[in-house]
């Protein structure tokens, strides 16, 4: 895909979704939170679901699980305009509840559309949801995190949710450690010793307002 395009194509993909009905979060939500940061980023985090802060901005990350983002970010020397953040749901399920497998499957395509689009070196799924998703699997984050996955030509890091750090904070420590790796993996230019690994082998089931242009954020 041609560079000069992708941010365009980014942007007409958000106008073509951003009125979305496919699932009944739709009747609830405030707004779709498509993702936001650079369309050219080498390294795309895909967290769960919007949450409250996020579905009233259409931004994600945007709440105190977002500052801890921020700071991971910054404790390796980048910021949310170097990379692409977006979640495997658009929309908010009502009280953060967990997201539901029919809500999975209506929205899975467009990340995947996303991901082709922006076509990141790295993909960073941030706790069980995207992490599942990504690798196709149903094995829990433990057990996978911190392993380096290679699928069809990309790297894929499954770490800790930001949130689990508001809960535990002793998860920190190991979120840091984590985002080194991501920088080493990066000065490496995108070779990892054990990023030939494959998913496993488990098949899955399967307050402030915001512009519209504001909402495409930073492509
Ligand atoms: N948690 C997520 O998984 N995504 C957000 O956008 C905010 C919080």
């Amino acid at each position: 895909m041609e560079d000069k395009n992708r941010r365009e194509k980014l942007k007409d993909f958000f106008l073509e979704i951003k009125d979305c009905r496919k699932c009944e979060l739709s009747g609830t939500r405030t707004k779709l939170v498509f993702g936001s940061g650079s369309a050219f980023a080498g390294i795309m985090f895909v967290g769960e679901a919007p949450g409250k802060n996020e579905d009233l901005q259409g931004l994600p990350f945007v709440g105190r699980a977002g500052r801890i983002l921020d700071s991971l970010l910054e404790s390796i020397g980048m910021d949310r305009s170097q990379v692409f953040i977006a979640n495997v749901l658009k929309c908010r399920p009502p009280g953060n509840r967990d997201p539901k497998i029919e809500e999975i499957n209506a929205c899975k395509d467009y990340l995947f559309h996303q991901i082709g689009i922006i076509n990141p070196k790295i993909i960073c799924t941030l706790g069980r949801y995207s992490t599942q998703l990504l690798l196709k699997t149903t094995e829990g984050i433990s057990g996978l995190r911190g392993k380096v996955f290679n699928i069809e030509g990309r790297i894929i890091l499954p770490i800790n949710h930001p949130a689990a750090v508001l809960y535990a904070p002793s998860r920190m420590e190991i979120l840091e450690k984590d985002f080194l790796r991501i920088k080493e993996i990066m000065d490496s230019n995108y070779k990892s010793a054990d990023s030939d690994k494959e998913a496993p082998k488990i098949e899955a089931n399967g307050d402030e307002e915001k512009t519209e242009e504001e909402q495409l954020g930073l492509f």
